[in-house]
């Protein structure tokens, strides 16, 4: 809990600017509903459930700021500011980092995931709170995991025992993201930046529920998920 003598500022940051190739449906991804509400709207509820979001900056394609205003600003309890995203993730984030100026800690937090716990962001934030300067949620990898050369020749197999899938929110000091963000090379996470530096970046346990709806199969789980979730609080609701 926040006192008066907190000065802290935690400005969650989303991405929602992909174009969504790889799921392949007529409009960009963030947009694509998810048990009836687009993901987008999805993934800023999960932030503001978390109650640690000062305020929530989304960057979307130029084209549907209107359509992501008229979305997300109905009856928030967070201040939300919708911003112009670019054309790799690592332009989004950086258009999202110059509105957010007053941010001490920043969550970077992809639409994508938008069934993640509000319990992981929350814990994200105690991570960061508790001196942290990166954080990132991470999973054991489930598969074998190769790396192969451009002729499919496998060129070796990591240990699995020590490989992680990260996840967001990834978590930061706002002025270490800031420092990352200011050298521009390509990189598909924000702590990938951050290791860059030579700063420790620390996993926490991530969750299952914040996978990344990438493909027309993630999107069926993430729907029947909430489907199922729906019919279980109806239930609730009508039992006496
Ligand atoms: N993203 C973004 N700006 C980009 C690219 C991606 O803000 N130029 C966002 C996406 O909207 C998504 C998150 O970053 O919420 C993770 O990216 P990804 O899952 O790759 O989404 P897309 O790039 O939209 O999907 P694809 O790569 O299949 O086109
Ligand atoms: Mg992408």
């Amino acid at each position: 809990m926040k006192t008066s003598h907190d000065e802290s500022r935690v400005v969650a940051l989303v991405p929602a600017a992909g174009q969504g190739v790889r799921l392949g449906e007529s409009m960009p991804k963030a947009f694509v509903p998810v048990g009836g509400s687009p993901m987008l709207t999805v993934a800023v509820d999960g932030l503001i459930a978390s109650g640690v979001v000062d305020r929530i900056v989304i960057m979307v394609p130029a084209e549907w700021r209107a359509q992501a205003e008229a979305l997300v600003h109905v009856n928030s309890r967070v201040p939300i500011s919708v911003v112009t995203g670019g054309s790799e993730r690592t332009d989004s984030v950086r258009a999202g980092l110059a509105a957010a100026p007053e941010a001490t800690h920043v969550l970077v937090h992809d639409a994508a995931r938008a069934l993640t716990p509000p319990s992981l962001i929350a814990r994200v934030v105690a991570e960061l709170r508790a001196g942290s300067r990166a954080v990132v949620p991470g999973v054991p990898v489930a598969d074998t995991i190769k790396s192969v050369d451009s002729d499919g020749e496998v060129t070796g197999t990591p240990d699995r025992s020590v490989l992680r899938a990260v996840q967001t929110p990834q978590g930061f000091r706002a002025q270490l993201l800031r420092e990352a963000y200011a050298h521009d090379v390509p990189a598909t996470d924000d702590a990938g930046l951050v290791e860059r530096l030579g700063v420790r970046v620390r996993v926490i346990p991530g969750d299952p529920l914040a996978f990344k709806i990438t493909t027309p199969l993630d999107l069926r789980l993430a729907n029947a998920l909430l489907a199922e979730r729906e019919l279980s609080e109806l239930s609730q609701a009508v039992r006496p």
